[in-house]
């Protein structure tokens, strides 16, 4: 299905100071460990100004985003998407805008010859994990089958990641 009647745009670091304000939001509604505005905006400045990390925003102004970070992968030539973040304000929700969102995401990840993309999802976030399953994301391993695990191993305490069981993006660690 198309979701065509949203605007969607890949974010600039001029956007830093209205996508800090929607991961703000975000992180209040989960309850999550929220950083203070003027540092947020400005590591997100730097952080889309990096060819490793992008943001998509959408509506004018923004009331949704996502945030993607790039890594290398040793089983193809592209790179690997992880999508940190999706978040719809709630008032928005439920009318396609999301779908939008990530339709968008997958355009662009194709254009960048980005290779596949993932996401880490709380188990009890059925919601979640239907809509991006619709969106063709699984939870097992394509070639085998098997369910797949994310696993989590926090390297620097002093680093307060926003969603410590959200943050990141899942593998499909082999056995
Ligand atoms: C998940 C989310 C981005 C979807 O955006 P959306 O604009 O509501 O999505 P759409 O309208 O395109 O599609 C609706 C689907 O979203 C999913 N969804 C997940 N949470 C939802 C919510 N709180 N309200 C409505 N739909 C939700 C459902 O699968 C729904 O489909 P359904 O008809 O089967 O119930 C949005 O609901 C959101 O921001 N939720 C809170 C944050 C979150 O859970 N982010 C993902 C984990 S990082």
């Amino acid at each position: 299905m198309a979701h065509s009647t949203f605007d969607v745009r890949v974010a600039s670091p001029d956007d830093a100071a209205s996508l800090a304000t929607l991961l703000r939001d975000f992180n209040q509604e989960f309850d999550a460990p929220v950083d203070e505005q003027t540092a947020l905006e400005g590591r997100l400045s730097r952080l889309l100004a990096r060819r490793d990390f992008f943001a998509v925003l959408v509506g004018d102004p923004a009331f949704g985003f996502a945030t993607v970070a790039l890594r290398a992968t040793a089983y193809g030539d592209g790179e690997v998407a992880a999508l940190e973040d999706l978040y719809i304000r709630p008032d928005a929700r439920g009318q396609g805008a999301g779908s939008a969102l990530i339709e968008s995401l997958g355009q662009h990840a194709r254009a960048r010859g980005i290779v596949a993309a993932e996401v880490f999802v709380d188990e009890p976030d059925a919601d979640a994990l239907r809509f991006y399953q619709r969106h063709g994301f699984v939870h097992h391993d394509p070639g085998t089958g098997e369910r797949a695990f994310y696993l989590h191993h926090n390297l620097d305490s002093g680093t307060r990641l926003p969603h410590p069981e959200r943050q990141f993006g899942s593998t499909a660690p082999k056995a």
